[in-house]
């Protein structure tokens, strides 16, 4: 399928550049440069903890309606004819992306949101995330969406 290798081939060689680039989480360089120096201030002993996104989304920021909500799902399905349908199918199949009917029963509805809202930090930083990349073989590109087109997304892929 051609527009399979398209897409994977510049997102894959942007995966590769961001790993090699590293994070503000390797502690090595500043330990490695700093070998018994006198009086070294406190902050180089700060240990290496992972900072989460400040509007990292929480469980308690979502709450899911006993009905689905045909609002939403009408604007989500606006939002995945544009943007997500490329890489992803409303069933169990791969696409580029995974499915995502069941994808529910997997995840929690905060990681969903999180993949959608902070895919870059997840894919650095959660071993899930990490995993479906070396499944796809592909990282999936920050969608810019906002708080409520991804909550809207939430609401059509618990709906599948
Ligand atoms: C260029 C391809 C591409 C596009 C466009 C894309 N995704 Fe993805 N998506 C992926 C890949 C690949 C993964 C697997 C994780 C990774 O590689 O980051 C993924 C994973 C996901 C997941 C987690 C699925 C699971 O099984 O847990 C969600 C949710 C998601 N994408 C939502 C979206 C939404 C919403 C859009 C549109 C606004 C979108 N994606 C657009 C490629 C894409």
């Amino acid at each position: 399928m051609k527009i399979t290798k398209t897409l994977m081939m510049p997102v894959g060689i942007a995966f590769l550049l961001a790993s090699c680039g590293g994070g503000a989480t390797s502690p090595a360089p500043a330990e490695a440069t700093t070998p018994a120096a006198p009086a070294a201030p406190a902050e180089t002993a700060a240990p290496a903890t992972v900072e989460y996104p400040a509007d990292f989304i929480k469980a308690s920021d979502i709450t899911l309606g006993d009905q689905i909500d045909q609002g939403m799902i009408t604007e989500a399905k606006k939002i995945f004819d544009a943007k997500c349908h490329v890489c992803h199918g409303l069933t169990e199949e791969k696409v580029v992306g995974p499915g995502w009917k069941g994808v529910m029963k997997e995840r929690t509805p905060e990681w969903i949101m999180n993949m959608m809202l902070h895919t870059q930090w997840m894919v650095e930083n959660d071993p899930a995330a990490q995993q479906l990349v070396e499944e796809t073989g592909t990282v999936m590109p920050d969608q810019e969406l906002t708080k409520d087109q991804a909550r809207a997304m939430l609401e059509l892929i618990r709906s599948l």
